[in-house]
């Protein structure tokens, strides 16, 4: 038997993976279940997907959880999510504070109900010291609503214009001191952005699959991965040795 060190299932796990979780409305119909029994598959998965980033070395995991323009669904299935999320934090809380996860929210909490807003407050505070995996809960964040409170803050903290760079403006949102999202899962195979990290998308990778939410799992999570870690990653330049070849 070898002692040298195994090695790890992926040596190039990207930093931060963020992830819309699509298609749990669809899985719950095909089996002729309620939307929020979709919901509630999706949350039973989030779990196997932690526990994945755990094992494959990823630091931040944004998860779009309830967009702004989610208050336009049915009543009780905004409610029943609401309700979901705070079953969620109930009952993960210390299991994940124990995982070493820091919990951090983007978006406007204010606008959510009493109930919901103490759980997640106290969630923040639980976790704030935890380093192993910063999940960040995508909850009544828009992207463009990011970029206006973003604008609105710099204005009323007098920024002179000719300081407002890229800099500036990403630590003016709710994403300040998180690194870009490398890679961005979206699955059931929509093609779109949804008003999700709009301007810290810039040059973040895309793996689109049509598996629903419920059903992707730790194997699509880690081809995923290995996927991500064959991509020629530019950010609009060219690679120095083609540079090289046709000028040196
Ligand atoms: C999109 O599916 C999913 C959502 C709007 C909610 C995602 C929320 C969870 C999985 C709950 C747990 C989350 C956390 C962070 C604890 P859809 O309803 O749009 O599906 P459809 O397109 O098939 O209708």
């Amino acid at each position: 038997m070898s002692d040298s060190p195994s090695q790890p299932i992926l040596p190039h796990a990207p930093q931060h993976v963020a992830i819309i979780m699509d298609g749990n409305g669809r899985w719950a119909l095909k089996r002729g279940l309620p939307r929020l029994a979709g919901h509630k598959a999706g949350t039973e998965n989030l779990r196997r997907i932690i526990k994945a980033c755990v094992e494959f070395g990823v630091r931040y995991l944004t998860l779009y959880a309830f967009s702004t323009e989610n208050w336009g669904r049915p009543k009780e299935e905004v409610l029943g999510l609401m309700r979901i999320l705070e079953d969620v934090i109930d009952h993960e809380l210390k299991e994940l504070h124990e995982q070493g996860v820091q919990i951090r929210h983007i978006g406007k909490l204010e606008q959510l109900p009493a109930f919901l807003q103490e759980k997640v407050r106290g969630a923040l505070q639980t976790t704030r010291n935890n380093q192993k995996l910063t999940i960040n809960i995508a909850l009544n964040y828009g992207g463009r609503d990011e970029i206006i409170h973003a604008v609105q803050q710099m204005i009323r903290d007098g920024v002179p214009a000719e300081s407002v760079d890229s800099e500036v403006v990403s630590r003016y949102l709710y994403t300040a001191g998180v690194p870009d999202p490398d890679l961005i899962i979206r699955t059931s195979g929509e093609l779109r952005i949804s008003n999700f990290l709009i301007w810290q998308a810039a040059y973040s990778e895309w793996y689109v699959t049509p598996t629903y939410w419920p059903d992707f799992d730790r194997e699509e999570f880690l081809r995923a991965l290995q996927e991500f870690a064959q991509r020629d990653r530019r950010f609009g330049r060219v690679k120095s040795a083609e540079y090289e070849g046709k000028n040196g």
